[in-house]
């Protein structure tokens, strides 16, 4: 196969920031993307309504006029969180989904949700009314360690939720395990995943062998070869509970490349060259438009895109930058290690 047409994909996670970066990287998913998922951690965090109508304001300002993008908005769920306003948000049609942050998992997470009890309410009306809450699925507990904290985050956290409320529909980010992978496809109702380009294509051994890669850093952290086969699968067999949330993650060079980095990898700008290449190693690119186009739609309520995008396969390897410039300094792009053919028409 040379070329393949599908539906516009949309990404159902996706970190934008503001300002400076938000305009310097937002064109990148929104000249492919038809529509995305946009993090609230933001400093300070998008926590209310206003906030987020605010924030939705200022990202349609920054996208360039020839292109159509719609930001789906999310908010930062704290333990102050009103169940009104949420209601009111979902109600507008402005809020999609509500992200819960265990305190201190990932970058700028401060804020999020210590004691679970104190976010009962808000959970408990999302359930009411079908709003999804979207899960950064780790632990933060000292003791576990950081490989393990996906699996026992759904262990001790998502699976005691899921029996206490199991109206609530539940989206599980970026997984990164196996466990994540077999829980999810078990689960009968109300539970589906995203997963990112950059968890399909390396495993721990690719931030840590050699040398230490600091643009391979992000969270949940990578993990070994084994849980990225899993990840793999549930992307490439068409599976209609997984699908894309890219979590590009920009920060800038001297923020990552330092004594204590940031975590996060910017793949906005070659993911869908990416998976192209993956879906294709994997024989599955016939389920490539599942995976970015058709089953985050689904799941959230939504229908797929009615426009197409063309990706072709060129007889010589597609060139990325290897750093964009943005208002705030230079961001490195995702280095995916192999050199992909496909690229995107138009
Ligand atoms: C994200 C960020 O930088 O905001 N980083 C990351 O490694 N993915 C936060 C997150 O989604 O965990
Ligand atoms: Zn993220």
């Amino acid at each position: 196969m040379t070329s393949l047409t599908i539906r516009r994909p949309d990404d159902w996670h996706l970190h934008l920031r503001d300002g400076a970066m938000l305009a310097g990287v937002l064109p990148y998913t929104s000249r492919h993307f038809a529509r995305a998922i946009i993090m609230p951690n933001l400093v300070p965090p998008v926590v209310t309504t206003v906030d987020a109508r605010a924030y939705r304001d200022r990202i349609l300002a920054a996208m360039p006029e020839s292109h159509s993008f719609e930001p789906l908005m999310t908010l930062y769920l704290t333990e102050g969180t009103s169940p009104d306003d949420v209601e009111e948000g979902a109600k507008s049609g402005l809020i999609t989904a509500v992200k819960l942050y265990p305190a201190g998992a990932t970058t700028n997470s401060q804020s999020g949700v210590r004691n679970f009890e104190n976010a009962m309410p808000v959970l408990e009306r999302m359930a009411r009314i079908g709003l999804p809450l979207c899960v950064h699925g780790e632990v933060t507990t000292p003791e576990v360690d950081i490989f393990d904290r996906e699996a026992v985050f759904i262990e001790t956290v998502l699976d005691p939720l899921r029996r206490r409320l199991p109206e609530l529909r539940i989206t599980m980010e970026h997984v990164t395990t196996k466990d994540g992978v077999d829980y999810i496809d078990q689960s009968e109702t109300n539970l589906a995943g995203s997963i990112t380009t950059h968890h399909l294509i390396i495993n721990r051994n690719n931030i840590l062998v050699g040398g230490i890669r600091p643009h391979y850093y992000c969270l949940p952290v990578a993990k070994r070869e084994y849980h990225r086969q899993a990840l793999r699968r549930a992307a490439t067999t068409g599976n209609p509970k997984f699908f894309l949330g890219t979590d590009s993650a920009p920060h800038v060079d001297p923020l990552k490349e330092c004594a204590c980095g940031c975590a996060g990898c910017f793949t906005s700008i070659n993911t869908l060259s990416c998976l192209a290449h993956v879906f294709e190693e994997e024989q599955a690119l016939d389920r490539l438009e599942a995976f970015a186009s058709l089953n985050g739609p689904a799941w959230y309520g939504l229908a797929p895109n009615a426009e197409k995008i063309t990706l072709v396969k060129r007889d010589a390897p597609v060139e990325f930058p290897t750093r964009v410039e943005t208002g705030d300094g230079p961001v490195t792009v995702f280095d995916p290690i192999f050199k992909s053919h496909w690229d995107v028409e138009g």
